[in-house]
């Protein structure tokens, strides 16, 4: 192995808004983030991984409001459950802080008053919606009204969910607020200014030196060519942030302290850790500087913050590495759809390392979007990790135990496997150098193919049952523990747990990079544990079904009072019937695999429902004004299997789905609790 020196490096994940639990579009993030960290680490380099919550801004003032506590009980709150979710994923980050601290308010006001007396703040006073009854001034997404351009009712203030144009909530007709309903007034007030423009030829400059991966670099290309504005830093009192020094009553924008808040965490680590501020943040820093972040904030990363490093004097970026979004079996993730994937959620049905690893397996240095197919993930984690690598070693460990007393040969058998393992280092440290785990992914599992080939050639259990061939059972089962042991020290920066757990199977305190090379030989090792078993369907059904739940019940919280059911007659109770009658009714769980629009049916809609059966059965179903198809797929509910099947116009119907229903008061199909699978009879 080539030496080199160690690096210095400060490794940054986006701020995740203190407004709401984790998802698993921030996971990815912090995943890739901190293998990318893990490793470099493992190769022996300084490097330190820094996170905080964003706390500041209006959404995050009005929803304490809402709950009726302080801002600060709300943050605080949040950030232990932010905190818990990421060490449950096993982020390792070296601190994890908040932007509502000392330290960070102590930094904003230093950059801004740097900025300001290099003539790159301006004011200025300008024109602003502001709610008369609410008594503040309304952010574009908390006005609503009828769209310019094509009418659309009830559209945000900044743009047409519709048709798509942008314009700003002047424009709006019949706008109203969406905090009281009152119609917004127009009222001045000064707002402070950051001189973006003044910093173009800097700017440029910076991103000349390979600072961005080229997808963006087009994006900022078109920003530039579209012209920088002067961006506005200030907001008015209410505002839950810090007071812009000699400005009472107006507030940084979240914007401005988010990043800073990379500082205030530096500054908090530091306390403790001894760290040199003018190494990390000095104009002339050394330590490289990675921004790890999601395509819909490279603008603040790339332009921004950048331009308040140069105007405040400061180090910029080495570079910022973006990353694409998360979709759920195809699709973008909705809240309203039931497909956001809370972190906690998942973590109560999976195993957080299966995540990491798929993850790992899907993500590389591109900015294109990645899908987590529960399918997918499935079949690529019981094949790849429990067919592949776990399955190494527990083919070898039975025989080193029983028949070898613990003990690994005093040699290699198979040397040249060994040496082609080994070989492979350099390369896979690269690829994770270069974000390009997928690849990395894929070529350790290329490895483990050839392991396991070996093993299959050489059938230790067949040698086992002779004399004469025992001893040679010694040797292969050593040359396999050893390529286990080699393939758990290049995964270990995706699956820190299961390296741990396999360095102590191996009686090692630690896998580590530099001892790849060195075979384990004449060594006594431990009991094997299984370090991961299959993943089954039924785990990823009721992650599914669980996420539905929370989503109606998120629903049925933000649905204003005008739309509750109305109030109708309840029905009269049909006559009694008997329990045979009863049981003659064969109910079972089926899940919705497939939900479409029937042309020319205004009612219907088609559903495949899969109860266990070979086939999937086809059920034609009056919910139409009830449900979007897209947000039935996946879901559990219940359906009568023994109706005598139909043919409709549309085509055969092979069942009925139950839903509740009165008069016009809507229509609610039933669910079963999680961990009910397809098929079971409902008695
Ligand atoms: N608070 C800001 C970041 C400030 S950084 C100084 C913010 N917060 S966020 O909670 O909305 O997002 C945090 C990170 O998660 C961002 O990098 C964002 O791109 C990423 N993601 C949020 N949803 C995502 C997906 N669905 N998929 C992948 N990443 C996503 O933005
Ligand atoms: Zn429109």
């Amino acid at each position: 192995m080539t030496h080199q020196s160690p690096r210095r490096i400060l490794v940054t994940s986006a701020l995740p808004y203190a407004n709401g639990p984790l998802h698993l579009g921030h996971i990815i993030e912090t995943i890739q983030t901190d293998i990318w960290v893990r490793a470099q680490k493992m190769f022996g380099h300084d490097c330190r991984y820094l996170c905080a919550d964003d706390t500041h801004g209006t959404p995050i003032m009005l929803k304490a409001q809402q709950m009726g506590i302080t801002p600060e009980a709300l943050i605080a709150e949040v950030s232990a459950s932010h905190q818990a979710d990421f060490a449950d994923f096993m982020i390792g980050f070296d601190i994890f802080h908040s932007t509502h601290s000392d330290e960070n308010r102590r930094m904003a006001s230093e950059v801004f008053l740097k900025l300001d007396a290099r003539g790159l703040i301006s004011r200025k006073t300008i024109k602003q919606a502001y709610d008369p009854e609410k008594e503040m001034f309304l952010p574009d997404r908390f006005i609503k009204g009828e769209c310019p351009k094509c009418g659309a009712l009830d559209q945000y203030g900044d743009n047409c969910e519709k048709c798509g144009a942008t314009y700003s909530p002047t424009e709006l007709k019949n706008p109203r607020s969406v905090l009281s309903g009152a119609t917004p007034v127009e009222r001045d007030s000064e707002h402070y200014f950051f001189d973006l423009p003044q910093m173009e030829g800097q700017l440029k400059r910076w991103l000349s030196e390979d600072r961005v991966q080229p997808a963006i670099r087009a994006k900022l290309q078109e920003w530039f060519d579209s012209g920088l504005q002067a961006w506005d830093i200030s907001r008015d009192s209410p505002y839950f942030g810090f007071e812009i020094p000699g400005a009472p009553g107006k507030f940084f924008y979240v914007w401005l302290d988010a990043p800073i808040g990379y500082i205030g965490a530096f500054l908090k680590l530091a306390e403790s850790t001894n760290l040199n501020f003018a190494d990390y943040w000095g104009e002339h820093a050394e330590t490289e500087l990675y921004h790890f972040i999601g395509k819909d904030i490279a603008y603040f990363h790339t332009l921004f913050w950048p331009a308040m490093l140069m105007g405040a004097g400061m180090r910029t970026p080495t570079a910022v590495f973006t990353h694409g979004f998360l979709t759920l079996n195809g699709e973008k993730m909705s809240k309203s759809r039931g497909t956001f994937i809370q972190a906690r959620t998942y973590l109560n049905h999976l195993d957080p390392q299966a995540l990491r690893y798929y993850f790992a397996a899907k993500l590389s240095a591109s900015i294109d979007d990645i899908d987590l197919s529960l399918d997918d993930f499935r079949q690529r984690v019981n094949s790849d990790l429990v067919g592949k690598v776990v399955n190494i070693a527990s083919r070898c460990a039975g025989f080193i135990q029983k028949q070898f007393n613990h003990q690994l040969s005093d040699t290699l058998s198979a040397p040249h496997l060994n040496a082609q393992l080994i070989a492979a280092g350099e390369s896979i440290k690269n690829r994770y150098e270069r974000r390009e785990t997928g690849q990395a992914m894929r070529e350790i599992m290329a490895l483990a193919d050839l392991v396991n080939q070996y093993i299959d050639e050489k059938k230790p259990w067949t040698m086992a049952k002779t004399p004469e061939t025992l001893p040679d059972v010694q040797g292969v089962c050593t040359d396999g523990l050893n390529a286990f042991r080699i393939l758990m020290t290049y995964l270990a920066p995706v699956l820190p747990e299961m390296s741990a757990k396999a360095a102590q199977f191996l009686n090692l305190p630690a896998l580590r990079w530099e001892a790849i090379a060195a075979p384990l030989v004449a060594h006594t090792i431990n009991p094997f544990e299984p370090l991961m078993t299959r993943i089954e369907q039924t785990a990823t059904d009721a992650l599914l079904a669980a996420t539905h739940q929370e989503a109606q019940a998120l629903m049925q919280a933000i649905t204003p009072p005008s739309a509750e059911p109305k109030k109708v007659p309840i029905e009269p109770i049909a006559p009694e019937i008997g329990i045979d009658a009863f049981t003659a009714i064969d109910l079972r769980i089926a899940r919705i695999v497939h939900a479409e629009h029937v042309e020319g049916a205004a009612k219907l809609l088609k559903l495949t429902l899969d109860i266990g059966e070979e086939n999937p059965r086809q059920v034609f179903a009056g919910i139409k004004s009830a449900y979007d198809p897209a947000t039935l797929i996946g879901r559990h509910t219940v359906m009568v299997a023994n109706l005598k099947p139909r043919q409709m116009k549309f085509g055969l119907s092979e069942g009925m789905v139950l839903a509740a229903s009165q008069g016009d008061g809507g229509l609610f199909i039933l669910s079963p609790d999680a961990g009910a699978a397809p098929g079971m009879r409902v008695k």
